[in-house]
This record gives structure tokens, C-alpha cells and sequence, in this order.
């Protein structure tokens, strides 16, 4: 006997058409879901390209990185997230003027025509490339990571940033820039946490745009290992509790599945990042002639949102628009 859900055309009668097929859409996103990523530099002048992530993607200076918001306010982003680069590296006494200094000035030209999210991390200042300060045998100093984390927050906060968004992984960093933020008024200040993070090789093109490698090892000691699930689970969980506003899953298309996991088991929004390595994949099969490259980067934003996610960090959001996404 042929049940009535596997006769023939049953499935496949609802995929004929474009008309019916939109009808049928259960992916529904606008701009404002999405969150463009920059690159400023300290001491650069103009902009030099980043390899793997595409022609409208660069490491910028000032004047340039304004230019770039303005252009990308016209097509629609409403959401940008800043990664700042000093250009001086050391191991202790990080200062953050290189990321606040940027941020006034985004604030003095456009104001709240956009949200601004500053990435806090210490990986692009530390002098060994790590994502805290380190005691002499080169292992985690926890306190002092935390208290740079914090100052590094309000300092941002302090010039005028819409959200903070920290990426370092340290236990306890929530909660000590909630603290922190608060402590210096800034309790309506929005943490996005990057709360599940997987230590992962998709992040290369990044990290050459942000100078960020480790100059020895590697980030296992602090990002999550992908075959574990429970601590993937566990460190959303955690940020949720120490009062992070927005969970985050990254590498996005490589963490799909826990995402609605991650919502069930905190009642928060989690969105994807499509990271860098993700990104150039598609950029280079576009590049191969062996992909359309919008079509390919829109299949993946649709998978993010079919898999439940909140919003979406990705290189392309200023595509967003004219890719059918309005304002
Ligand atoms: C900083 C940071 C990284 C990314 C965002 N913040 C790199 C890393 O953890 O090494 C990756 C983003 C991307 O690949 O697009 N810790």
C-alpha cells in the first residue's frame, strides 16, 4: 500500500513553482538581522586586502573605515561589528585607545543611524598572539586577562559603542564586563557573547586581518574542542548565566545543530557567525567557476536562519539588501 505522503508528485507538487515556493518559505529575514564585520588599523594608511575574503572586505584605516560604513549604511546594514588592530603589541599593560579612538569617530559621523558591536579580545595586542595575558610559563593568568577584558569594554562603552562582544573564551569574562559595564554606567550596554566557540581552521583569513596568530601553539587550551558537545553546551549555559544578552555559535555552518539546543536550554537568542575560513570557501569557488558566489552565499544565510538562528555575523551582510533582504 502507498501512503498518501509518498505518492507520487506528494512532495514534489509544492516545489514546482517560484509562487509556490516562496509561499511555502519558512526562512523569513530582513538586514537588520545581519551584522557586517571591519577591520581598523592602527598606524595604516588606506587599506590593503585581506586574502580570501573577497574584494569588498579589507583592512582599513580611519578615513577608509568611514567611507566603507557610509557606503555600507546606503545598502542597508544597520549592524556592523569592529575589530580594532593596534599597532603596538606588548604582553602586559594593553591599552585600548586604538579601538576607542575608531569608535568616537563612527559615533561623531553617523550617530544612531547604526549599532555598533566592538569584538573584545586581547589576541590582535598581546606580543605571543594569544587571547590573554600569560605568567611566565606561558599559561593563562586568569585575573589579569579578566580585568584587560573589562577595561577594554568600558573603554569602548565609554566612547560611545552600541554593544560589547567578547571572543577570548575565558571562563568568568562575562561576568566581570557585566560588572565592569555596570560599575561605570553603562548598564544598558548589550553583551553579545561569542559563548560557544570552537577552536577551529576556518579562522586563517581572520587571522591575518587582524595579525592575531599565536606565535607559539595553538588555541586548544581555551576554545572548544568540536567533539565536545556537553562543554559546547556548557559554556553557552555559563555565559547566559553571568548575563550575556545575545549566544553566539561559531564557526557558524559547522555548529548548526546546536544551535536550537543552545535556545532551549537558556531561553536566549543565539546567532551564527559565518566566519572567515567559511566565507573564503565560497569566495573561492566563485573564483574556481565552480559556484555563483551570491547564490551560494545565500543558500548558506538560509540554513543558518532554517536552523534557528537569531541573526547572522557574515562578511557579505552588505549583500543583504541587494540580495533581496530589505531594511
Ligand atoms: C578573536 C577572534 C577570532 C575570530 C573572531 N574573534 C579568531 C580566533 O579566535 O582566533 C574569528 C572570526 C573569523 O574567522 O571570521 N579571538
Amino acid at each position: 500500500m502507498t501512503s498518501a505522503s509518498a505518492a507520487p508528485w506528494s512532495r514534489l507538487r509544492l516545489r514546482q513553482t517560484a509562487h509556490v515556493r516562496d509561499l511555502c518559505a519558512e526562512t523569513v529575514f530582513t538586514a537588520a538581522h545581519f551584522i557586517q564585520p571591519f577591520f581598523v588599523v592602527e598606524g595604516l594608511t588606506g587599506t590593503e586586502p585581506i586574502a580570501g575574503l573577497g574584494d569588498d572586505n579589507a583592512r582599513l584605516d580611519e578615513a577608509a573605515m568611514l567611507k566603507v560604513i557610509e557606503a555600507d549604511l546606503k545598502a542597508g546594514v544597520r549592524h556592523f561589528l569592529m575589530f580594532a588592530v593596534p599597532a603596538e603589541k606588548r604582553s602586559h599593560g594593553l591599552t585600548f585607545e586604538h579601538a576607542a579612538r575608531p569608535v568616537r569617530a563612527i559615533k561623531k559621523a553617523f550617530g544612531d543611524q547604526l549599532h555598533l558591536w566592538v569584538d573584545i579580545c586581547l589576541c590582535a595586542s598581546t606580543d605571543h598572539g594569544h587571547c590573554a595575558i600569560v605568567d611566565r610559563r606561558g599559561d593563562i593568568d586568569l585575573p589579569p586577562t579578566l580585568d584587560a577584558l573589562t577595561q577594554y569594554a568600558v573603554a569602548v562603552a565609554d566612547a560611545g559603542a552600541d554593544g560589547v562582544s567578547p571572543s577570548d573564551m575565558m571562563d568568568g569574562r562575562v561576568g566581570a564586563i557585566r560588572h565592569g559595564l555596570d560599575a561605570a554606567g553603562h548598564a544598558r550596554v548589550p553583551i553579545m557573547s561569542y559563548s560557544t566557540k570552537f577552536a577551529s581552521k576556518f579562522y586563517g583569513p581572520f587571522r591575518n586581518a587582524a595579525d592575531s596568530s599565536p606565535k607559539s601553539g595553538d588555541r586548544r587550551h581555551y576554545q572548544i574542542d568540536v567533539r565536545a558537545r556537553t562543554d559546547a553546551m556548557a559554556s553557552s549555559v555559563r555565559c547566559a548565566e553571568e548575563g550575556a544578552d545575545l549566544l553566539m555559535v561559531k564557526p557558524g555552518m559547522t555548529s548548526i545543530d546546536l544551535i536550537e539546543p543552545i535556545k532551549a536550554a537558556t531561553g536566549k537568542l543565539v546567532g551564527a557567525y559565518q566566519v572567515s575560513g567559511e566565507y573564503a570557501s565560497l569566495v573561492l569557488l566563485a573564483r574556481e567557476g565552480l559556484a555563483d558566489f551570491d547564490a551560494a552565499l545565500l543558500e548558506t544565510w538560509h540554513v543558518f536562519r532554517r536552523a534557528g538562528a537569531a541573526y547572522i555575523i557574515t562578511y557579505g551582510a552588505r549583500r543583504a539588501r541587494s540580495l533581496g533582504f530589505g531594511a
